[in-house]
């Protein structure tokens, strides 16, 4: 009942294989496009489509690919992140054992815009058997002709390599994947700019998995069409949405962009758990805030959240009922981000800790009132870090202080978590 364009191969057990990929209308973006069109060609094809990033930023692609100057120098390279090592976010992995074709197409066709000749295909270690998958069907693409020396037996030349994540959650920052990829550390990077000085300081663009597997679409049934699969004029296709928690069917589900999460969790998770009602979700993966059942009728888009004060992040939802502690629901994320700090900056390094222990000694029933507002200074103060990473792990701290401070102040008026 939905339209599936990014599953439409989707069956049970094992990716689709090139014969099945291609019976479906696979590389003939990449044929048309080597034959027929320019990069200037794709990247207005990408406008018209009103693509946006996936990877939780949500930043224009074909804004992005622009960037590169005609005259920029070579070699230039494509990162293609699969790190989703963001919890609650499982989409990318679903779609590279679905149909790893679609996004080695779209790897592809993102170096033909930018005339680039090479591509990293980045995953994170516990992935293992993804990137097994992506390599094996790698070799298939290049003994088909759609990878290597010169393609389809056009001028254009191009290969992809897999690099393994050393498995740590800012590896997936994009200057810090840059950073990784080069063998240094993943620190990330301010103030570059990466289509002009990426890797080993060439022209480099980063995209999410499923942005660069958005593209073959795009290419194939042009842009309008693609724009057109969203339910809202601000949003754009579709998009991989990712549910977790007390539902009935947890999973991974392709829907119109803009979509409301009530939709999602009656109509298509089949619902709430039997003997739980809904407390709260969070909306993008756990770098975005609770979000209390008020909510539930906002279009599940970029702009839409925005609009509503909320971040779409990577659309992964995670889902909570009443019996779910929110402090300790907070407490559980806050653990998980103080630990994946790269330590860089003092205000993400010290603070998530500081944070970290106060939600801990709240969660034991040892809290006091001047918690609370420590809480929300502290928080507030991961806005000056040195990346994304801190305000991202502040946002559900920010999101339980602004819906669920009375919850917080019975654990201090109880001296214990009064969900135990
Ligand atoms: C801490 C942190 C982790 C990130 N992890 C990922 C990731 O695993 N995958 C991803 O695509 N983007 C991740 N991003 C976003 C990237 O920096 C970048 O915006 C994205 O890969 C660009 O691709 P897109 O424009 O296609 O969304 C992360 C950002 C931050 C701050
Ligand atoms: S905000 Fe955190 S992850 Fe980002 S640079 Fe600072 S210490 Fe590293």
């Amino acid at each position: 009942m939905y339209e599936q364009a990014l599953f439409k191969n989707r069956q049970e057990g094992r990716p689709a294989t090139l014969a099945e990929y291609r019976a479906g209308g696979g590389y003939q973006a990449l044929t048309d496009t080597v034959n027929k069109l320019s990069p200037q060609d794709l990247i207005q094809a990408l406008k018209e489509s009103g693509l946006s990033g996936r990877g939780g930023a949500g930043f224009p692609t074909w804004r992005k690919w622009s960037f590169v100057h005609e005259n920029a120098p070579h070699p230039r390279y494509v990162g293609a992140n699969t790190d989703e090592m963001e919890p609650g976010t499982f989409k990318d992995r679903v779609l590279v054992n679905t149909d790893p074709h679609l996004v080695i197409e779209g790897i592809i066709l993102a170096g033909y815009a930018i005339k680039a000749q090479k591509a990293f295909y980045f995953i994170r270690p516990t992935y293992e058997m993804d990137a097994q998958i992506i390599e094996r069907e790698l070799q298939v693409a290049r003994e088909a002709g759609f990878l290597g020396q010169n393609i389809l037996g056009s001028d254009f030349s191009f290969d992809i390599a897999v690099h393994r994540s050393a498995g740590r959650y800012i590896c997936g920052e994009a200057t810090a994947m840059v950073q990784a990829i080069m063998g240094r550390r993943p620190h990330p990077q301010k103030n570059v700019h990466m289509t002009d000085a990426g890797l080993w300081d060439r022209p480099t663009i980063v995209n999410n998995a499923e942005t660069l597997a958005c593209v073959p679409l795009v290419i194939r049934n042009g842009g309008a069409w693609f724009k057109g699969l969203a339910r809202t004029e601000t949003g754009a296709g579709t998009k991989l949405y990712c549910i977790s928690g007390k539902v009935v069917r947890p999973g991974c589900y392709e829907l119109p962009m803009g979509i409301p999460f009530r939709e999602i969790l009656e109509e298509v998770a089949g619902g709430m758990l039997p003997g739980s009602e809904l407390k709260a979700f969070i909306p993008g993966g756990a770098s975005t805030s609770f979000m209390p059942p008020k909510f539930m009728d906002v279009a599940m888009d970029i702009d839409s959240l925005k609009q509503v004060g909320h971040r779409f992040g990577t659309g992964a939802i995670i889902v909570f009922d009443q019996n779910t502690c929110i402090l300790g629901a907070t407490l559980n994320l806050i653990t998980y981000f103080a630990r994946e700090s790269c330590g860089f900056c003092t205000p993400c390094r010290q603070g998530l800790p500081y944070i970290l222990d106060l939600i801990q000694r709240l969660e034991n029933g040892e809290g006091e009132e001047d918690f609370i507002p420590r809480l929300r200074e502290l928080a507030g103060h991961m806005d000056k870090a040195y990346c994304a990473f801190a305000p991202g792990a502040a946002a559900p701290v920010k999101g339980m202080l602004q819906y669920f401070e009375a919850e917080v102040r019975e654990h201090i008026i109880q001296k214990k978590c009064p969900f135990k």
